[in-house]
């Protein structure tokens, strides 16, 4: 069956999700200072063939002829992060005019061309002058990350309504202080620990700012999920998939709805308690007004004695030999139904929307045109899967693709491209995908 818009709703809302640190370039212009990101790229070997995002799209020049691409192509809702160190070079403190500037004239410019902006918050560049402090490791992070959210909302909230507080808590946790594989490089059960439960007071903290500067506002905040299955029937790997499935997605929903951290699963999740205070357990929830869900692919786990904490690992889609992206992720359409299905189930939960979705495939410039039909059919068959659960009374009241422009995609480089729009790193030329093309006749009105 052809899927058109309309069968999703009129007030269903369609975008692209992009990042600063992925996107902007322009890392020293006009008074910024650097963040992790910045200074993560200059070490050796983190990132695939030492790339940077120093330059990425060069969007911070670049925005005005990107928001009319964006125009032509009918995106009407654009998801973007604020640099907190663009506007604030040190974290705290003085104030950079020309960042916020910049970010005013791209609000200004989306309006004007009828595209509605919804920022993100944190997108994972956090000032450096603050990790010099212990970043998302000290407690303080909360006041100073209040502080920012306070700024944002005042300088924009006059044309700003729309807000999500973090991107992906689990991922950057994860990655940068339990793996050290994303910035700033920080590992160890104790580093995540405190930085998973600062991100979860910060997540509620920065809700309740924006809704005490801003009745108006639409608040929400984003996390990734993927469906995860066990590996097969047994016992062990069923107990191994459970604990896979607090870590992939329970984490930080279950605080922020008022049930406390989901530490029955995992013992060694018993000791982020060793970072509470008082008061905390209240202080980490807050009513959204949604949840943004960021699914890309699904998870199969099986037990393994080797993973300490967990006793659970992965099985790659490779070991499986299933169909995958450039990322190695199975594609598996049905992953984002069984999502919607599991966050819906929450007692209380607010409306979802998704808020990233898309593929990366290697993309070939042919005679000036990209014709990408894997991703062009990941997208159609996502949809077709939100649509069903939406049928079956899953409140999901939004899409966004990730994302509009190829980009920097973090520990991976320049390698992976997930652009509806095809980025020349050298020349900076855009060429519209097939999928990009598809994606704009199915947001085409009538
Ligand atoms: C992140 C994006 C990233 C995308 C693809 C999400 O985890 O929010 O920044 O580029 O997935 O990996």
């Amino acid at each position: 069956m052809q899927l058109t818009k309309e069968a999703f709703g009129n007030d269903f809302v369609w975008g692209v999700s992009t990042a600063a640190y992925q996107i902007e370039g322009a890392h020293q212009h006009e008074g910024k200072g650097s963040s992790i990101w910045d200074v993560f790229v200059q070490k050796k070997n983190k990132i695939f063939q030492n790339h940077k995002g120093d330059i990425a799209c060069d969007f911070y020049n670049r925005y005005v002829e990107d928001l009319h691409l964006m125009h032509r192509m009918h995106i009407k809702n654009y998801r973007f992060s604020i640099g907190w160190s663009r506007i604030i070079p040190d974290g705290t403190g003085e104030i950079n005019k020309k960042g916020i500037d910049f970010y005013n004239r791209l609000i200004d410019l989306s309006l004007e061309l009828g595209i509605t902006p919804w920022i993100t918050l944190y997108h994972w560049d956090l000032p450096y002058a603050l990790e010099l402090r212990g970043g998302w490791v000290n407690r303080e992070v909360k006041d100073w990350f209040g502080d920012y959210v306070g700024i944002c909302v005042k300088h924009f909230g006059d044309r700003v309504k729309n807000w999500m507080v973090l991107n992906e808590p689990t991922v950057f946790s994860a990655a940068g202080y339990f793996f050290g594989v994303h910035a700033p490089g920080k590992t160890g059960l104790e580093n995540f620990l405190a930085t998973a439960h600062h991100a979860s007071l910060a997540q509620a903290y920065g809700g309740k700012i924006i809704k005490s500067l801003q009745q108006d506002s639409r608040v929400g905040t984003t996390f990734s999920c993927s469906y995860v299955e066990p590996f097969s029937a047994r016992d062990k790997d069923v107990r191994a998939a459970k604990k896979a499935d607090v870590l992939l997605n329970r984490l930080f929903i279950e605080p922020l709805l008022g049930l406390g951290y989901p530490t029955t699963e995992i013992k060694a999740l018993k000791r982020i308690e060793r970072y509470m205070q008082q008061h905390d357990e209240a202080d980490l929830r807050f009513d959204m007004d949604f949840i943004g869900l960021q699914n890309y692919t699904r998870e199969v786990i099986r037990y393994s004695m080797f993973v300490p904490y967990l006793q659970a690992k992965i099985v790659t889609a490779k070991e499986r030999k299933v169909p995958m992206t450039a990322m190695n992720w199975e594609v598996y359409p049905e992953s984002i139904y069984h999502i919607l299905k599991k966050f819906s189930a929450y007692k209380n939960i607010p409306p979802l929307m998704i808020t990233e979705n898309g593929a990366a495939f290697p993309d070939q410039v042919l005679g000036g045109e990209v014709h990408d039909p894997q991703r062009l059919s990941y997208l159609q068959d996502a949809l077709q899967q939100v649509h069903r659960a939406k049928q079956e009374g899953v409140q999901v009241d939004g899409y966004f693709v990730w994302t509009f422009l190829d980009n920097f995609e973090w520990a991976e480089g320049y390698y992976p491209r997930f652009g509806l729009v095809h980025v020349d790193f050298q020349s900076q030329e855009r060429i519209v995908k097939s999928s990009g093309h598809w994606y704009a006749d199915f947001l085409q009105d009538e």
